[in-house]
């Protein structure tokens, strides 16, 4: 695996890869990365001959109050685990790399992402849009994977590459989660012992809802028992049940719904979804 710091030194490697007829799949990660970062670079493999993994912790998706500062860094076990799994270029960029003073990019966001996670973190998507804007101009790539732990920023980097007319495959994983059910996140490290044990209820009440849901229980009444069943120590931001292609209210034609919510645990916040089909749709 070649490890690249630099955009000029990334595009002339890449550049030999195209002029030997291959192409090129991205995942980009902001590095802290367990098994679903490694089943992402599964994923790319199976769609494209070379996989450039980037690790580049974005400050412009933080607004100041949040994690940047102490998101987890484990580099060796990174480049250690990217390599196991047969990535083929490590993009290591720094932030003057990524952000040269003037550098403009078009990303703007639409409605959807003010929704949900944009409620309680109006900056987040689009310091995301700006980033993955910005490597896509790097790359190139023919694909790029996302996990769909991260459902809404999917869905906004989807339309982002739809908005901006680019030939790029957004290809995606399902969540890859802990035995108990937990999905794993780079976050959970910041878990302590006993909210580490507390913390597969957060699935759970989405599984019990989704369960709810098929037995016909009222939407309304679903969501509230799924809040009820988050008390304390969980401190709910929200619990939604929507249409899985629009995130909107679920209509009478919705064929795929989303259980999708987001909580914190003690300092952690932590996302979760479960997305499936109805069964009379
Ligand atoms: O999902 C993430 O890890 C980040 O939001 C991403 C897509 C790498 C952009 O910084």
């Amino acid at each position: 695996m070649r490890i690249i710091e630099t955009i000029d030194a990334l595009q002339e490697c890449l550049k030999q890869c195209r002029d030997q007829g291959k192409t090129i799949a991205l995942v980009p990660t902001m590095g802290g990365l367990h098994q679903g970062h490694l089943q992402l670079i599964d994923e790319a493999k199976s769609h494209a001959d070379v996989v450039v993994a980037s690790i580049f912790v974005n400050p412009t998706q933080f607004a100041p109050h949040e994690d940047l500062d102490k998101y987890p860094h484990s580099p060796e076990a990174d480049k250690k685990g990217l390599m196991d799994r047969g990535a083929d270029v490590l993009f290591l960029p720094s932030v003057e790399e990524i952000y040269p003073e003037n550098q403009t990019s078009d990303y703007e966001v639409g409605e959807i992402a003010e929704l949900l996670c944009g409620k309680s973190r109006p900056i987040h998507f689009k310091g995301v849009a700006q980033v993955v804007s910005r490597f896509f101009d790097i790359v190139e790539p023919d694909v790029a994977v996302f996990g769909e732990k991260d459902y809404q920023q999917l869905q906004i980097i989807k339309q982002l590459v739809g908005r901006q007319k680019r030939k790029i495959n957004i290809a995606s994983i399902g969540i890859v989660r802990e035995n108990d059910g937990l999905a794993m996140s780079t976050r959970n490290k910041y878990l302590s012992a006993s909210e580490r044990m507390l913390a597969p209820n957060f699935n759970q009440a989405l599984r019990q809802a989704k369960l709810n849901y098929e037995s016909d229980m009222v939407l309304d009444q679903v969501i509230s028992r799924a809040k009820e069943y988050l008390g304390k120590p969980f401190e709910l931001d929200y619990f939604e049940m929507l249409d899985a292609n629009t995130l909107t209210k679920i209509t009478t034609s919705s064929a795929d719904v989303i259980i999708v919510s987001a909580v914190k645990l003690g300092a952690t916040r932590l996302i979760d979804n479960i997305v499936f089909r109805r069964s009379n749709v």
